[in-house]
């Protein structure tokens, strides 16, 4: 059966979700993790747009095997070489050279004719290709471009090299009719386009982004690219959990198949989410928590009757797993490493032994401890950060007649310990302004938001901050069942990944 490869871009276009800033450690984690769910290709960076964005790749190149990985390279010479610099370690090296090829972008932002853009894309790619023979080529806005000039582009591009052209929607502006008549026309009028596989990339402006790819699909494109539950620049990327089971649940119709376990979707949608700090809608397809869920009297009579009569898809096929060991206070460790195992957690026996630490700690409050419990608890403990100041010690007075009031102890990076008290507007202002005393750095809180992980008034409560410091964006994370304790966890997160970023960068390159 033929086979359609999953471009995987979600540490590259969904990196540029507003707010988004990952690290290199949570940039590999995800590579590890996109690894597993077994997607073709990982569009692991721009290499040339930071050193941090430089490094991930180099990291991700080395230690990632099995994908291609692939690194954005604009058509500039020293883009090109600079990809080529981070991935040069990788067992399969991919170059993706783009270029503006819409008279809108050529007129008003590169300020260069037609000639000149198919003159520097067909020198980029020869540029790339002398470093490896695995090139892509994208004309950016190429759905606002002329059909004409992008045949001729394609022709020009594979003529240099390019074994992948890419047909990107950047601005989300073409409809599934149009953009498949689009690529069949591509078939068509691009005379040596038999040796390129043709890819689509498209953006969710209008939100059509899966509609368009699986258009695409239809019209004999072999290659998809997109994200981990639809993140990207503005409204986003193509789902990358909604192509896929598409395309799988609707076999009879594509007669496609793809190398993703569909099993590890839950799992990688969960991670992506965390990682990222972006919650994922509650109603969204494949990875929301209502997918699964029947509300309505009938369905549920349905559902319990025969699970097809309202289910399209079995949620185990996308790792969703019903809960079938209820754990409480009262489980022990093998019942825990049972549990997260079937949750797609492989722990280290030291990193096993914290979450179960943690998990006894919640079950004493808890009287049953939920998958989504479970699913915080392994991110609070496990993910990769430098404690810089640890939080040692908090303590809140507030209520509807006393002035909300702070205590914070926190442990400096000498070791030193830090007190003091301060009053707030509400609790967790008087906690963020100890702390902000404590450590001294200027920044702008400028997200918060509180969300209970499961439902009942014991469950654990996940707080988000964004924080803007040092010209850049850091987010945090933090978990308890009391979320003033979750709020000060998530803002001491957050400003030790500042002040991470800042010793990073006093560093010499
Ligand atoms: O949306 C876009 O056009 C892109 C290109 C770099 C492929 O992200
Ligand atoms: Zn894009």
């Amino acid at each position: 059966m033929d086979k359609v490869i999953i471009f995987d871009t979600t540490l590259r276009d969904g990196e540029q979700t507003p707010g988004a800033a990952l690290n290199i450690e949570e940039k590999l984690e995800i590579a590890q993790q996109l690894e597993r769910l077994g997607v073709d290709v990982i569009e692991a960076g721009f290499p040339i747009s930071s050193s941090g964005d430089f490094e991930a790749v180099r990291r991700i190149a080395r230690e990632v095997r099995r994908p291609t990985i692939c690194a954005l390279a604009h058509a500039n010479a020293e883009a090109v070489d600079r990809a080529w610099e981070a991935l040069h370690g990788a067992q399969k090296p991919r170059i993706h050279v783009f270029l503006s090829s819409s008279d809108i972008h050529l007129v008003h932002q590169l300020k260069k004719s037609r000639g000149e853009m198919l003159e520097l894309a067909r020198d980029m790619v020869a540029r790339a290709k002398s470093y490896t023979p695995d090139v892509e080529f994208s004309p950016m806005d190429a759905t606002r471009s002329d059909p004409a000039f992008i045949y001729q582009i394609l022709q020009a591009v594979i003529e240099a090299g390019a074994t992948t052209v890419n047909i990107p929607d950047t601005v989300g502006y073409t409809m599934p009719g149009e953009f498949s008549r689009f690529i069949k026309s591509v078939f068509q009028e691009v005379p040596n386009i038999d040796r390129a596989v043709v890819s689509v990339h498209c953006h969710n402006d209008l939100g059509l982004a899966v509609a368009n790819s699986l258009a695409a699909i239809e019209a004999g494109a072999r290659q998809v690219e997109c994200t981990i539950n639809g993140l990207g620049e503005r409204a986003g990327n193509a789902a990358l959990e909604e192509i896929v089971m598409s395309l799988a649940t609707r076999k009879d119709l594509y007669n496609l198949t793809t190398g993703i376990d569909t099993a590890q979707i839950y799992r990688t949608s969960r991670l992506v989410s965390e990682v990222l700090g972006f919650g994922v809608q509650p109603n969204k397809a494949i990875v929301g928590a209502n997918a699964f869920r029947h509300a309505s009297g009938i369905h549920q009579d349905g559902v319990l009757k025969e699970r097809t009569t309202y289910e399209i898809i079995d949620p185990k096929a996308v790792g969703v797993t019903g809960q079938s060991i209820v754990l409480g206070k009262l489980s022990g460790r093998h019942g825990l490493k049972r549990r997260l195992e079937e949750l797609g957690y492989k722990l280290s026996d030291e990193d096993h032994d914290r979450v179960y630490l943690a998990f006894k700690e919640l079950a004493d409050k808890k009287r049953e401890v939920l998958d989504r419990d479970l699913e915080a608890i392994v991110g609070e403990e496990m993910r990769s950060f430098t404690e810089v100041y640890h939080l040692d010690h908090l303590q809140v007075s507030c209520g509807d007649k006393s002035v909300p009031t702070a205590t914070v102890r926190l442990i400096s990076p000498t070791g030193q310990v830090l007190e003091d008290a301060t009053l707030g507007t509400g609790p967790v202002d008087a906690v963020y302004k100890a702390i902000n005393r404590l450590v001294g750095v200027p920044n702008n809180l400028i997200e918060f938001s509180v969300q209970a992980a499961t439902e009942g008034i014991d469950a654990i409560g996940e707080v988000t901050v964004r924080i803007e410091g040092d010209g850049k964006t850091f987010m945090g994370r933090g978990a308890s069942t009391d979320i003033i304790v979750a709020s000060a966890k998530a803002y001491m997160h957050a400003l030790n990944r500042l002040l991470t970023a800042r010793e990073a960068d006093k560093k010499p390159k």
